[in-house]
């Protein structure tokens, strides 16, 4: 009988995705995949690779850059402490001098947790760490009937046993690429694939008809909503933003006045949306074009609106400066 990891292997060679980052065995490559692959699809993912590639070909290049200049590149991605994080890993590994090649150098990097280091590793390396992620809960909670609910302690360590003992020692990278892509392309949340499934014939929940019952979620936490207004400045070819500070979304990255009501608003757009994984942003967009030159709050300064672009913004900005007249 041909074995589930057999099975993910053969799969994996005749479907996996053709990625860039796969025709290398460069651990920088790899690592820089892995980290913008963290919260974002590959499709969205695989220009902003290329674009990081082209402008910092090695880790040297990227260590030398200043963090503004790798904000602007990651713009629009989101999730914004993983560049500055990639920013400080990359002057660790120039410091170290060599990519790490343990999981625990790996890990020790600025961004790297358990999974991203147990991929990099894996692939850049061959080293024997399982991937764990919402794929794989998906396909081995299917596959082997597993209803542990998944986001626990518990499942955490069942799923990652399991992963671990169906790890193939000598092709652990491919095992584990071949389960991100089985669960991504074929075993899907909704409407998977089951008909043409090479492991139909071994899988618990197709038998039990436990397919879209399995895995099962625990119950997050309430997604907020927060509601605030972007005032965008005009006076005479310039306009006011401000650095964003620690300790909330969006640190260090610019934007226009926050919540300043102040007489004589046109309203450019009112309840814009912007969905992020813990929160829902509510925005209404003002401008605002004084006769006089205002007096700005503290923190903000005046820059010529031709130069916005030299600024590393949250999308919601960018999409203000889309409704400006
Ligand atoms: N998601 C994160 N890393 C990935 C990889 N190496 N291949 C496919 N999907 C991924």
């Amino acid at each position: 009988m041909i074995s589930f990891t057999e099975t993910i292997l053969d799969w994996y060679a005749a479907n996996g995705r053709d990625l860039p980052w796969r025709h290398t065995r460069n651990p920088y490559a790899i690592w820089l995949s892995e980290i913008i692959l963290q919260q974002t699809r590959i499709a969205q993912g695989q220009a902003y690779w290329e674009r990081f590639m082209a402008a910092f070909p090695d880790v040297q290049a990227l260590a030398a850059a200043s963090e503004d200049e790798v904000l602007r590149l990651w713009q629009g991605l989101g999730y914004y402490s993983r560049a500055r994080n990639l920013h400080a890993a990359a002057r660790q590994i120039a410091e170290l001098g060599h990519f790490p090649d343990t999981l625990e150098g790996i890990r020790g990097l600025k961004g790297v947790g358990d999974y991203t280091a147990a991929a990099i590793g894996s692939i850049a390396f061959g080293l024997p760490a399982a991937v764990v992620d919402g794929n794989v809960y998906r396909v081995l909670a299917r596959h082997f009937g597993i209803a542990t609910p998944v986001g626990s302690t518990a499942a955490k360590k069942e799923f990652t046993d399991l992963a671990a003992r169906l790890l193939p020692a000598d092709r652990p990278g491919d095992f584990n690429q071949g389960m991100m892509d089985f669960g991504a392309v074929q075993c899907t949340p909704a409407a998977p694939a089951c008909l043409l499934c090479p492991l139909a014939g071994s899988c618990a929940a197709l038998a039990t008809g436990q397919v879209d019952r399995l895995p099962v979620k625990a119950k997050g936490a309430a997604v907020q909503t927060r509601r605030f207004d972007y005032v965008y400045l005009r006076f005479q070819g310039k306009t006011a933003i401000h650095r964003r500070g620690a300790g909330d979304i969006w640190e260090g990255l610019y934007e226009p006045l926050v919540n300043d009501q102040r007489p004589g608003l046109t309203l450019l757009q009112a309840g814009v949306k912007h969905q992020l994984t813990h929160r829902t942003l509510i925005c209404d967009f003002y401008l605002w074009e004084p006769q006089q030159e205002p007096v700005l709050p503290e923190g903000y300064r005046w820059i010529e609106e031709t130069e916005l672009d030299r600024y590393a913004k949250p999308r919601l900005f960018e999409l203000l400066l889309e409704k400006l007249p």
